[in-house]
């Protein structure tokens, strides 16, 4: 959304001939931190305050949370970057903090990478390790995903053949990850059919965690009980340019949702091209307008 921007350290996101449509980042300084910290705790209890049931920290697909806990975009020398504890600390203190803030009913549950899918980035030993710090500060559960907007595993898109052609793209590692862990573990990416979210819970996983799918039929899973069988149309992005395929793929899922809070139907075969180029041209405006309205209450 442009603007100043902040990372743990100060590595830009890099994807190929698009990088120039983010920002270089700056390495966050101990107050900024301290200040995310603040804001995080202020955004649930806004959020507690507005009737929601719960909410969800994102540590997952290469936001500022991933940004910290990958060695990747995280060369800090301080108690913030180095081992993989310093790396899960602003996690760590942001969930202790929001826990502390929030009441007891309120739910509270972590969004994790299993793997960044790049060499040198977060592993799914990385993944078991974190879940297993996380595991004193009563999160409900843990959401496992993957990828980030360089390697989009959690739209699965991977160039690993074997992740490619399974449903529940992150199954095996949620499997391994729930055998030793005490806390819930979620799995989401790829589950649209009724007997893949059966394999999931069957392996020991304890939930199911579907976007796409509900994207295109919010229906889905009422509707299994009396069609168990159905296939769900999806269309998938065939551009070459993965990036853009990731962009379309968000734009044609964004315009069901607004056509369904619409009252309309869902159009599962819109114009991937069309629906970009006018997803573009809508969020242009609408950070345009978001930046004024900012801008105004700031003065
Ligand atoms: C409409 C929509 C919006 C999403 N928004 C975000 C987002 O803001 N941040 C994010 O990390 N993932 C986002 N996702 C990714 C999902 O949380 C999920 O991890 C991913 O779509 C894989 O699950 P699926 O195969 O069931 O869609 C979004 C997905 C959809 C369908």
């Amino acid at each position: 959304m442009g603007g100043k921007v902040f990372s743990a350290s100060d590595i830009a996101l890099d994807v190929g001939k698009h990088s120039h449509l983010f920002a270089q980042p700056k390495a966050m300084t101990q107050s900024d931190i301290n200040d995310v910290v603040t804001r995080f705790t202020q955004t649930v209890l806004q959020a507690e305050k507005a009737g929601f049931n719960g909410v969800q920290i994102h540590a997952a697909h290469g936001y500022l949370l991933a940004q910290f806990l990958s060695p990747l975009t995280n060369k800090r020398d301080d108690k913030w970057g180095g081992s993989l504890e310093n790396r899960a600390r602003l996690l760590l203190e942001i969930t202790k903090s929001v826990k502390a803030h929030c009441s007891e009913s309120f739910s509270v549950s972590i969004k994790l990478n299993s793997a960044d899918f790049q060499r040198g980035g977060f592993e799914p030993s990385d993944a078991q390790a974190v879940v297993n710090m996380l595991s004193t500060l009563k999160v409900d559960f843990v959401e496992l995903s993957g990828g980030s907007y360089e390697a989009p595993a959690m739209q699965g898109q991977t160039g690993d053949e074997r992740t490619l052609a399974r449903e529940a793209y992150f199954l095996e590692f949620a499997k391994a990850i729930s055998e030793q862990s005490t806390i819930p573990i979620m799995t989401t990416g790829g589950i649209s059919r009724l007997d893949v979210a059966n394999k999931v819970i069957n392996s020991g996983v304890a939930l199911v965690g579907m976007a796409t799918a509900l994207a295109y039929q919010p229906n889905l899973v009422n509707s299994w009980q009396t069609q168990p069988t159905q296939n769900l149309l999806m269309p998938r992005v065939t551009f070459k340019d993965k990036t853009l395929a990731g962009l379309a793929t968000m734009a044609l899922l964004k315009r069901q949702i607004r056509r369904v809070g619409q009252g309309k139907h869902v159009k599962a075969n819109a114009s991937a091209i069309f629906t970009l180029i006018s997803d573009q041209i809508r969020s242009v405006k609408l950070t345009k307008r978001y930046r004024k309205r900012f801008t105004k209450e700031l003065n």
